[in-house]
């Protein structure tokens, strides 16, 4: 059994009530056949997915292998209704299309509690360990180190600045370079804190309400999982293996993540009028979530439903003129 703190779902009753979309020709939950949970993790949104849809099979996906070991493990109760799969947005297409078509998809980007925990996958900026950052700890990538060690000045302060939005990537890269140069080793997440402190004035640090190597792990880590493009592919194969009501969930915890979500769900409805935006404006988590569960201040919820009739309306229209209507 998990902890509380090393298992806190973030907005998940709200990805459950879009599943639960009430929408006239989708309105029996026996209806939601085939779900896919494209970011298993802990198995949080996994489990409650199969609770509250007792017809549905849940095909859960993680590029991480000791995820899927625990979450296997975790829900095995829910055998043969909840199936996980190791493969990453990328391979989507391929490993689920024997099962398709999929009536809804949940995303819940980034990291698990448990990959951020373990000092030894190196995500972490509070504790200490070897700078690997690869979410398939043990699989093919480059590790954090060996980008920090491969990667020319201009390529680290474009990463830094590109993937961190941190003001300071030129002068972080350079001094990592200088670094280099004199022989010191970049090896783990203490010495590039070291290195971080060092560079960003002490006034700045004082006033940045975060740790200030935040944004360059954030940094480091979107490029060594190539997060982005993982986005954009799984987001394309979603539009292959949907069935044509589908309903789509992601949960984003940065601005370059959900600006990728935003545009694709804004090119299926208004450009190839795939189905309807279901939310006008993203979903935030509430205070009271927040205070619980400091990951979901950034969380921003992004719905999006497939439709063979290309309608334009948001969740709030609809549901304002079905207040209308009676
Ligand atoms: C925030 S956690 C999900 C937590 C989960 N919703 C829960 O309730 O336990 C994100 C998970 O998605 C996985 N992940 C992130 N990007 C991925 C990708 N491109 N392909 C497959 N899995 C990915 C990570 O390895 C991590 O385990």
């Amino acid at each position: 059994m998990l902890s509380k703190s090393e298992h806190e779902p973030v907005l998940l009753s709200q990805v459950i009530e879009f599943l639960h979309f009430d929408d006239e020709n989708m309105n029996d939950v026996g209806d939601m056949k085939r779900i896919v949970d494209c970011t298993l993790g802990l198995g949080g949104y996994s489990e409650e997915i199969l609770r509250s849809f007792p017809a549905a099979r849940v095909y859960a996906l993680d590029r991480d292998s000791s995820a899927i070991a625990r979450s296997e493990e975790r829900l095995s109760e829910y055998t043969p209704r909840f199936k996980a799969l190791h493969a990453n947005f990328g391979a989507m297409g391929k490993v689920l299309s024997d099962f398709a078509p999929f009536d809804a998809f949940v995303f819940d980007l980034g990291v698990s509690n448990m990959q951020l925990t373990e000092a030894r996958r190196g995500f972490s900026f509070q504790s200490d360990g070897p700078l690997d950052m690869r979410m398939d700890l043990g699989g093919e990538g480059k590790t954090a180190a060996e980008v920090l060690k491969n990667l020319s000045g201009d390529e680290l302060a474009k990463v830094f600045a590109i993937y961190g939005e941190e003001r300071y990537a030129r002068r972080i890269a350079l001094k990592i370079e200088e670094n280099r140069k004199r022989g010191g080793t970049l090896e783990t997440t203490a010495e590039l804190v070291a290195l971080i402190r060092g560079v960003l004035p002490a006034p700045v640090q004082r006033k940045m309400g975060t740790h200030p190597a935040r944004r360059v792990f954030q940094a480091l880590r979107i490029y060594v999982n190539d997060e982005l493009e993982e986005l954009k592919a799984g987001l394309a194969s979603v539009e292959s293996l949907a069935s044509s009501r589908a309903i789509v969930v992601v949960v984003s915890y940065h601005s370059l993540e959900d600006r990728i979500v935003k545009h694709t769900f804004r090119a299926w409805e208004a450009e190839e009028k795939k189905g309807i935006v279901l939310t006008k404006h993203p979903v935030c988590a509430e205070f009271e979530e927040i205070g619980k569960n400091f990951k979901a201040r950034s969380a921003k919820l992004r719905a999006f439903r497939f439709s063979g009739e290309g309608e334009g309306k948001t969740l709030k229209q609809r549901s304002k003129s079905k207040r209308s209507e009676g």
